[in-house]
């Protein structure tokens, strides 16, 4: 177990915003973490559970301990059915690195996750998704530690709640009681490209690919491509992918928004929903590639916002303020940010 006393975070967030903590600790095991949650330091301080610190907006320093899991193995669990293949994950590994092993294996499902930064244990609390997959839909359970009691739970897929970019782990209820120790995986041996989000079919047809075609490796590398090209590399400009959710808006909202522009791009979600993307909300009202001093609007994909050099967090939220302001002056419609503000 590492334990560092004033810790920076500059590299511990990938807005790259330059905060502390008071304490940073990194366990090794469920053991580790069960000794430090018994610590005077732990017990008289405030706690946050890390992964990779994409998700995250420093406003100041973070008077508490900040955790962090260094669990990071992987064991294949006994399944049943011999198409398919269990996985016990712990939290603290990179989830790309999760998804390169798990395609060089040959076991499929997580290829359209491809290059989302942060951890394993970070993406079932968060649901992370992409073109057209979300982590909990192969998440079969997660075992957690409480950390006021030390208590140990597993807990079934259904009693994660996992929506868009939602968990149980986010509620209200559970904000900051459990580490994810580890996330347990269904996976399948057989691959069947996921082709529902329309870019990507695009791409195919772009590369002459026939969806028939495409091998598991040619999807992550199109996955891989397409989201360099769009967003932000956080080593190079400090950013947490898309600051805000897209709005589900009921139909009706939608329907006078198509009386007034010729095209509004949008997603089915059900008979009385429909999901707006962000982006184009945040175009529409001139912010993209847009700065506010050191925060921008990113000029490619305007849902990302972005550290120009040097920017604190409250420039950052500053920025989404005034975004998400004139978003709803213009729309009204609430865009909520995906990013937690610490
Ligand atoms: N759009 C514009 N202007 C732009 C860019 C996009 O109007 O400059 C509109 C277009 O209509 C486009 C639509 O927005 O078709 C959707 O854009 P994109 O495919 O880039 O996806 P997104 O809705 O902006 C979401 C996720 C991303 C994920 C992509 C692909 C959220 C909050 N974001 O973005 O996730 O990679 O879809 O599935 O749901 C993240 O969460 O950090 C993240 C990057």
């Amino acid at each position: 177990m590492k334990i560092k006393e004033n810790q920076n975070l500059r590299h511990f967030n990938t807005f790259g915003i330059d905060a502390s903590c008071r304490l940073m600790v990194e366990y090794e095991s469920i053991k580790d973490l069960l000794s430090f949650i018994k610590d005077i330091r732990f017990r008289n301080l405030p706690h946050l559970h890390i992964g990779e610190g994409s998700n995250l907006l420093f406003l100041k320093d973070y008077d508490g301990v900040v955790l962090r899991s260094a669990i990071r193995q992987t064991r294949q669990l006994q399944s049943d059915r011999p198409d398919e293949i269990r996985l016990q994950v712990g939290g603290g590994l990179k989830w790309d690195t999760l998804v390169a092993s798990t395609l060089r294996h040959g076991w499929y499902g997580l290829e359209n996750l491809s290059l989302i930064p942060g951890t394993v244990g970070a993406a079932a609390v968060q649901n992370i998704g992409a073109y057209g997959a979300e982590a909990g839909d192969f998440i079969e359970s997660v075992t957690c530690i409480n950390l006021q009691t030390g208590e140990r739970r597993t807990f079934a897929h259904d009693e994660c709640h996992y929506a868009y970019r939602h968990s149980y782990f986010k509620s209200a209820e559970a904000w900051g009681q459990w580490a994810v120790i580890y996330v347990n995986l269904r996976l399948s041996r057989h691959f069947t490209p996921n082709l529902s989000y329309g870019r990507l079919r695009e791409e195919l047809e772009h590369r002459s690919l026939k969806p028939e075609q495409v091998t598991p490796q040619q999807l992550r590398d199109i996955i891989i491509d397409i989201r360099r090209s769009k967003l932000p590399d956080p080593r190079v400009q400090g950013n947490a992918g898309s600051f805000f959710k897209n709005p589900i808006v009921g139909r009706d909202v939608y329907e006078k928004l198509v009386k007034h522009y010729e095209r509004v791009p949008h997603f089915e979600v059900d008979d009385t929903h429909v999901k707006i993307p962000a982006a184009w909300l945040i175009e529409q009202c001139g912010w993209k590639g847009k700065s506010m001093g050191t925060a921008a609007v990113h000029d490619v994909q305007p849902l990302v916002l972005v550290n120009l050099g040097g920017a604190k967090g409250r420039d950052i939220a500053e920025l989404s303020e005034a975004v998400r302001h004139d978003v709803s002056e213009r729309f009204g419609i609430d865009i909520q940010p995906e990013v937690n503000f610490i």
